[in-house]
Formats: structure tokens, sequence, C-alpha cells
């Protein structure tokens, strides 16, 4: 199955889906690596180095949230992707995206939904002072962080934690549970039902 990675950030879970796709039991092949972000990105070089073809489709000059997704679809297209995974894609896609894309869409959030949601959600986790957080792998919906749930894993909030050592330690988990989760949808052993 052909894999589309979304990113904008560091890489992270991009380089734990590029390694778990290389395993011979892997029934997702990452066929493409976009970013949004311009200039720089040292995790598109790796991508390439790893022999996958990249793409940065930069959000700044597109006039509209449509018109961005619509150069995505197409580069999606383009590759005959079948699957898509957002690993730290910083960017809402459109309602028109997301339908197209139904159930094809997998997107990693850094805690347990759905008690917390949010760009911020270590320090919601902190303030809050739960003692378990983690991290979900959902199929993306047209409404944020409501997709049904695929895989998570917990992690243990310690006293002395601060958002940096909760972030690095949701992290860890997040790069195994991604892997795990995509070869689930991608081998066809969960997919998207009707609700
Ligand atoms: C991850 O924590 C992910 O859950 C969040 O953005 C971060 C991306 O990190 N949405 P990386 O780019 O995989 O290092």
């Amino acid at each position: 199955v052909k894999v589309a990675v979304l990113i904008s950030g560091t890489g992270t879970n991009l380089a734990a889906l590029i390694a778990y796709a290389k395993e011979p039991a892997s029934c997702a092949q990452i066929a493409l690596v976009i970013s949004n972000k311009s200039g720089d990105v040292e995790e598109l070089r790796n991508a390439a180095r790893a022999g996958i073809p990249t793409r940065v489709v930069d959000h700044k000059l597109y006039g509209s949230r449509s018109e961005f997704d619509c150069t995505i679809d197409r580069v999606l297209e383009e590759f005959s992707v079948e699957l898509i995974c957002l690993a730290g894609f910083m960017r809402i896609l459109s309602s028109a995206f997301i339908r197209k894309w139904n159930g094809k869409i997998l997107n990693i959030c850094p805690s347990l939904l759905p008690s917390v949601k949010g760009g911020n959600a270590h320090k919601q986790v902190l303030q809050a002072g739960v003692k378990v957080t983690g991290c979900t792998v959902h199929f993306v919906l047209e409404e944020a962080n409501t997709g049904a749930i695929i895989l998570q894993e917990p992690v243990s909030v310690n006293t002395d934690d601060t958002e940096e050592t909760l972030l690095e330690r949701v992290k860890e988990a997040e790069c195994r549970v991604f892997p795990i989760a995509l070869q689930l949808v991608a081998s066809g052993v969960v997919r998207l039902g009707e609700i």
C-alpha cells in the first residue's frame, strides 16, 4: 500500500515510519513525503537519502486553504498514494479534502484522546495534574481530533516532569505506536467503519 507522510516539524515520527516500512512484513510502502515548510528541511534530505520522493508544498504560497489542499491532492494522485499519515503536520485540512480521503488519513496526537485535545497537550496534562498521558493514532474526520481511535499508548506522568521531558517520552511512544497503527490499516485488519 502506497503511503504519503505529511510533516511540518522535526520528522521523528517520519523516521520511525520509514524504518518500519523497510521491514519485510510491512504492508506499507512510504512512497512520498510532503512538507509544508520550505527552506532547509533536514528530514526531507533524510527521506531523499532513503530513496523516497519528497515535495515541499508551502502553504504561504497559496491564497486559500482549498488551493493548498488541491495542490497536495494533485501530488498524492501523481504518486498513486492510497493512505496518508499526518506525522506532526500542523495545517488543518479542508472538509473537501478530508471527505475525499475518508478513512485513508491517519493522524498522531500527543495525548490520550478524547480527554486532552489541542495544541498544548503536555501543558494541559501538567496543569490538570493527571498521572497518565500518552498518544493516540486516529482516523481524521472533518472535525479535528474526533476521528475513530486506532491505537493508543499510555505514558506515566512523573512528579518532576516538565513539558519538555513529557514531550520527549510521549514522542518515544508515538514512534512505537504510529508504525503499528499504519500496519493495521495498510494490512486491512483495521478500517474506518460506518457511524
Ligand atoms: C508530534 O508530537 C505529534 O504528535 C505532533 O507533532 C509532533 C511531531 O513531531 N502532532 P515530529 O515531527 O514527528 O518529530
